[in-house]
């Protein structure tokens, strides 16, 4: 099976091609952003979507402004790449990825010294981002082995796999991995309501790879875990600081669960999904459009003007993880948190 790779980058057209992933898993269609306004698009309606290929999408889309931009001297040319990273940067307020995606380019963007020398480097710091996301996430699955016993159930939630990365995934490349070597796993995969990642995204990326899997609601794990049926939770995460873990609405409800069952919980993330300066109170949680509460994929299911709260995200306390599953190992909050943050210095990973 071909590996699925959500984001790419054609310098020569120029264009970001990406896998539109709100018509799956009925289509499986590949589309292409020729411009920042189209790419902008596509991250807003979860096009492209998860926190690692959002960062990878903030990385084309600059590098696909140096390559728009036309200007007279290097001043003008750099302001106009940072007004399309600055538009890129509104797109969606919570996964720190796409900033950090954003920023890696247009970092590189800002030292050079000619507009050419700005194209060539961008287009190359893109494919780094790319490149360095998917060794990562190969990484994030070997460390990951150590916590998922043979003929282990798994409980996730949303999707963090090869779709919400550059490939391979966060918590299904720690279930990839797994099953890649040669353990006997079965996985629960909550729905993930309101827009359904978890059984239109995950169970098709599992199925297509032949890994055991079963659907269930998000109202059904903790039934499962009582009845001694899970016995780990891996999660992916948008942002971890220092207090607590965002990942997609309804991650809180399992931990809270997992906790009072004796169930292991486990985010699995790249370094680059740090914010570790940061804390829970400092974060903006994305709202999104009530009619994706109001209806399901478009099929109107209450009644048309009730009120609604739509957070895209919510914040898991660190006390409820048992560790973060990471390219470098397993690491604890508050704990490790000069441990991270050293990490990121010596691996240039500015966040
Ligand atoms: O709103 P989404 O679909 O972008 O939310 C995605 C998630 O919450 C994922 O769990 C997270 O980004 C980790 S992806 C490796």
């Amino acid at each position: 099976m071909q590996p699925l790779r959500p984001v790419l980058f054609h310098p020569h057209i120029p264009s970001v091609e990406y896998i539109e992933q709100t018509l799956l898993p009925d289509t499986y269609e590949v589309r292409t952003a020729k411009t920042i306004p189209d790419l902008a698009d596509a991250i807003i309606r979860l096009g492209i979507r998860g926190a690692p290929a959002l960062g990878c999408a903030g990385a084309c889309g600059v590098a696909l402004s140096a390559l728009l931009t036309k200007a007279d001297s290097i001043l003008e040319f750099v302001k106009q790449v940072k007004s399309d990273a600055n538009l890129l940067k509104n797109t969606r307020p919570t996964a720190v990825n796409l900033f950090y995606g954003i920023d890696y380019v247009l970092n590189v963007v800002e030292s050079a010294l000619t507009i050419e020398e700005a194209k060539s480097r961008a287009v190359d710091a893109a494919r780094e981002v790319i490149d360095s996301d998917s060794r990562t996430c190969h990484a994030i699955g070997k460390t990951g082995l150590s916590v998922i016993p043979d003929g282990a159930r798994i409980l996730t939630h949303c999707n963090a796999g090869a779709l919400a990365c550059a490939e391979w995934g966060t918590a299904l490349g720690v279930i990839r991995s797994a099953h890649e070597a040669g353990k006997n796993i079965s996985v629960y995969s909550c729905e993930t309501r309101p827009l359904l990642q978890g059984s239109r995204l995950t169970t098709w990326e599992l199925l297509r790879d032949e890994i055991d899997v079963t659907l269930i609601t998000d109202s059904m794990a903790a039934v499962l875990m009582r009845k001694g049926e899970i016995d780990v939770v891996v999660v992916g995460a948008d942002r971890i600081v220092s207090d607590a873990v965002f990942n997609k609405i309804g991650t809180y409800m399992h931990a809270v669960c997992a906790h009072a069952h004796n169930i292991p919980f486990y985010i699995a993330a790249p370094l680059s999904t740090f914010d570790e300066k940061s804390s829970e109170s400092m974060i903006t949680v994305e709202e999104r459009d009530p009619d994706e509460v109001r209806k399901i994929r478009g099929c109107v299911t209450s009644p048309d003007q009730v009120p609604v709260w739509n957070p895209a995200f919510d914040a898991t306390p660190v006390h409820l993880i048992s560790g973060i599953i990471t390219e470098y190992g397993i690491f604890s909050l508050p704990g490790d948190i000069e441990i991270i943050n050293q990490l990121k210095k010596d691996k240039n990973i500015q966040v």
